[in-house]
C-alpha cells in the first residue's frame, strides 16, 4: 500500500510516519510537508534513508504539485495531518487556518478524486465541537455532537470536516474523518501547553497559565493517536467520524505543577496571565464508537506518557533548542510580551488535582455560551 501522509514533519504526523514504517514494513510512505515553521526535517531523520519512505517539500495548497505527485505515486490512502494547529495563532493571523486548513484539504480530496485514492483520511479535532461547561462533568463530545466551534483554528477545521463530508456525499470519495482530544508526546512544538511548559522550567523561566489554569483538556499520548488512525484506515467505516480520546481530563494549572514537580522545579515559576480570548473550558470525548467498532482503547496512562515525555525532552535537548534559537523566539515576543501578567487574588485551585474530583465552575463569561445539545 502506498500511503501519503501530509503535514509529517509535525508533531503528530511524525509520530504517525514512525509507527507505520515500524508497524507495516511492507507499505510506502509518503510525506508531504511545506515545512513551515512548525515542520521540522529533523524530526524524520532517522526515517530518510528508510527506501519505503519519501519526502516532498510542497504546499497541500498547490494543485500542480499536488496533482504531480499523485500522478506519479499513485496513492492508495492519503492521512491529512497538514494544519495550521496553534489556536493563539489563529486568533492574531485567521488567514493562513483558512488557507491551509480549508483549502487545502480541498485540494488533497480533488487530487484523491482524479487519482482515485482508496480511502482520504482526515485528522480533525475534538475542538469543532466546542467546549462542555465545567460543572456538567458528565457530558462528553460524541460523533453527533453539533458543530459549534470558538476560534478562528476550530472553525477552519470545521469547515474542513464539512467539505470532507460533502465530498463522500456528492462525489462519493472514500472518507474517513477523526476528531481527536489533545495529544501529548515527543516531537511536540514547544509553542503548545506540555512542550511549552518543560522546556521553560527547564530554562527556569516563568511559566504562563492563562486566566486561573482551571481550563480542562483530555490528553492522550500520541501513539495511541497514531495506532487508533491506523485502525480506522484498515478497519474503519467509509463515511463515518470517529472520536478519539482517553478520558484522561486534566486542568491545566495542575499539568503544569506536576510537571514543575517532576523536573524539580519550584512553582513559584508560574504566572498567571492574561486569558487566551474566547477560550475554551472543557473539551471530554466520549470515545465509546471507536472502542465498540473497532477494539480500541488508549493504552498508556497519562502517568507513564508524562514521565516518557518528560524524559524525552531531557534527552532530546538538540531538538528543541534548535527551535527555540530561531524564528520561534520572536513568535514568543510578540505573542506574551504583550500579556501583562494578572494579579488576581490566588487562583482557586491550589492543591495539585485528584483526576477523580469534579472540575470546578466555569468562570462567568464561559457560562454566558449556551450548553450544548449533546446528541
Ligand atoms: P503541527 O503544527 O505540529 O504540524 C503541522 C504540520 O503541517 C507541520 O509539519 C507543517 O509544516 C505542516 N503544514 C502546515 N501547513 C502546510 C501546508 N500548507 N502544506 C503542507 N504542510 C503544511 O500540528 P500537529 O499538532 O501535529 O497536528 C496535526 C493534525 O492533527 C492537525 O490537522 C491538527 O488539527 C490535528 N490535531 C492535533 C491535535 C493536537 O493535540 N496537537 C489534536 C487533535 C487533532
Ligand atoms: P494548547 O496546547 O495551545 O492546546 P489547545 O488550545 O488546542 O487545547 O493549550 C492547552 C491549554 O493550555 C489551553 O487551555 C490553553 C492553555 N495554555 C496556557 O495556559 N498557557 C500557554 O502558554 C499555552 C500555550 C496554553
Amino acid at each position: 500500500m502506498t500511503i501519503i501522509v501530509t503535514g509529517g514533519a509535525g508533531f503528530i504526523g511524525s509520530n504517525f510516519i514512525y509507527y507505520m514504517l515500524d508497524a507495516h514494513p511492507e507499505d510506502r510512505v509518503i510525506c508531504v510537508d511545506k515545512l513551515t515553521y512548525a515542520g521540522n526535517l529533523s524530526t524524520l531523520k532517522d526515517v530518510m534513508d528508510n527506501p519505503n519512505f519519501r519526502f516532498v517539500k510542497a504546499d497541500i495548497c498547490d494543485r500542480e504539485a499536488i496533482y504531480q505527485l499523485f500522478a506519479e505515486e499513485k496513492p492508495d490512502v492519503v492521512v491529512n495531518f497538514a494544519a495550521e494547529s496553534h489556536v493563539d495563532r489563529s486568533i492574531l493571523n485567521p488567514e493562513v487556518f483558512l488557507q491551509t486548513n480549508v483549502i487545502g484539504t480541498a485540494t488533497l480530496m480533488d487530487a484523491s478524486r482524479k487519482f482515485g485514492v482508496k480511502r482520504y483520511h482526515q485528522v480533525s479535532t475534538d475542538e469543532v465541537y466546542g467546549d462542555l461547561p465545567l460543572d456538567r462533568p458528565d457530558l462528553f463530545f460524541t460523533e453527533t455532537t453539533p458543530i459549534h466551534t470558538s476560534s478562528p483554528y476550530s472553525s477552519s477545521k470545521a469547515g474542513a470536516d464539512l467539505l470532507v463530508l460533502a465530498y463522500h456525499r456528492t462525489y462519493g470519495l472514500p472518507v474517513t474523518i477523526s476528531r481527536c482530544s489533545n495529544n501529548y508526546g515527543p516531537y511536540h512544538f514547544p509553542e503548545k501547553l506540555i512542550p511549552l511548559m518543560i522546556t521553560k522550567a527547564l530554562a527556569d523561566e516563568p511559566l504562563p497559565v492563562y486566566g486561573e489554569g482551571i481550563n480542562v483538556r483530555d490528553w492522550l499520548y500520541v501513539e495511541d493517536h497514531c495506532k487508533a488512525i491506523d485502525l480506522i484506515l484498515r478497519n474503519g467505516r467509509v463515511g463515518e467520524v470517529y472520536n478519539i480520546g482517553g478520558h484522561n481530563e486534566m486542568r491545566n494549572i495542575d499539568i503544569v505543577k506536576m510537571i514543575c514537580k517532576a523536573l524539580g522545579k519550584p512553582e513559584s515559576l508560574i504566572k498567571y496571565v492574561e486569558d487566551r480570548k474566547g477560550h475554551d473550558m472543557r473539551y471530554a470525548i466520549d470515545p465509546t464508537k471507536i472502542h465498540s467498532e473497532l477494539g480500541w482503547l488508549p493504552e498508556t496512562k497519562f502517568v507513564d506518557g508524562i514521565r516518557k515525555t518528560i524524559d524525552w525532552y531531557l534527552t532530546h535537548r538538540e531538538w528543541w533548542e534548535e527551535i527555540l534559537s530561531g524564528e520561534y523566539q520572536a513568535y514568543y515576543e510578540k505573542m506574551y510580551g504583550a500579556r501583562e501578567e494578572l494579579k488576581p487574588e490566588a487562583p482557586k485551585s491550589d492543591e495539585t488535582k485528584n483526576p477523580d474530583e469534579t472540575p470546578e465552575t466555569p468562570k462567568p463569561d464561559d457560562s454566558k455560551r449556551e450548553p450544548l445539545p449533546i446528541g
